[in-house]
């Protein structure tokens, strides 16, 4: 079944996405101002509405104060219910990408559609207990999936395994679907796990606290870059 992945390996080179929600609030600016002097090719920005998941983090006067900054484009990880409500005003503060939860959308394919229309690009994220095969009618549409390789709401959790096989049977419905979708893997992402999930077929790397919490995040995501 995994024949194809397997005689992929590693066939483009892949994106960096460090995710602001492990910067210091207190200094944004100069955090975004690194990210724009490192290797990044992302900003991963993570919006939480405290009903999707049990957090809050931030909402649009933050987004746009770090569009001012980025010189990078943004992708917008929406953790809230029913984003298909703020879609435009995501649009207008400065969003490159949104990425909504497969969990969160009554009509997927209508808030994708919507998405598109608004010139963004889209990505539809994953929880650990959702099954890869519920975007079997969807992932054509897609620009990313987001596999989520902790339960979402928070920073700094540790890498569920399982996600390895995640992004196999992504890689493959890819193969079947002939999407262009690219893989990304959301949580715990590290030094100690990267090489696997590059290896294995994931596109873009999100990592926050692996960044932002070590001693030297240029060198954290120059290391993430060059592997
Ligand atoms: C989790 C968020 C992640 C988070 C990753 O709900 O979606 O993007 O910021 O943080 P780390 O890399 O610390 O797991
Ligand atoms: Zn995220």
């Amino acid at each position: 079944m995994y024949l194809y992945v397997l005689s992929n390996i590693k066939d483009m080179s892949h994106l960096v996405a460090p995710s602001i929600l492990a910067a210091d609030f207190a200094h944004l600016a100069r955090d975004v101002d690194m990210l724009n002097k490192s290797k990044a090719d992302r900003i991963h920005v993570d919006v939480m509405d405290g009903v999707f998941v049990p957090n809050i983090s931030f909402g649009f006067p933050v987004i746009e104060a770090i569009k001012k900054t980025a010189q990078v484009p943004l992708d917008v990880h929406l953790m809230i219910v029913e984003p298909e409500r703020y879609i435009e005003r995501f649009q207008i503060v400065g969003a490159n990408t949104l990425i909504i939860h497969i969990e969160a959308c009554k009509h997927l394919h209508s808030t994708v559609q919507k998405i598109k229309q608004n010139g963004m690009g889209v990505g539809v994220a994953v929880n650990p207990h959702t099954a890869i095969c519920n975007l079997k009618d969807i992932i054509r549409d897609l620009d990313q999936v987001l596999i989520m390789s902790v339960n979402p709401g928070f920073g700094g959790q540790d890498f569920i395994e399982h996600t390895f096989q995640k992004i196999l049977k992504t890689k493959q419905l890819i193969h079947e679907t002939q999407s262009k979708a690219q893989i990304g893997v959301d949580g715990g992402v590290d030094s100690s796990n990267a090489q696997r999930l590059l290896k294995i077929g994931a596109n873009i790397l999100v990592a926050g606290s692996s960044v932002f919490k070590s001693d030297n995040p240029t060198q954290a995501i120059s290391d993430l870059k060059d592997f």
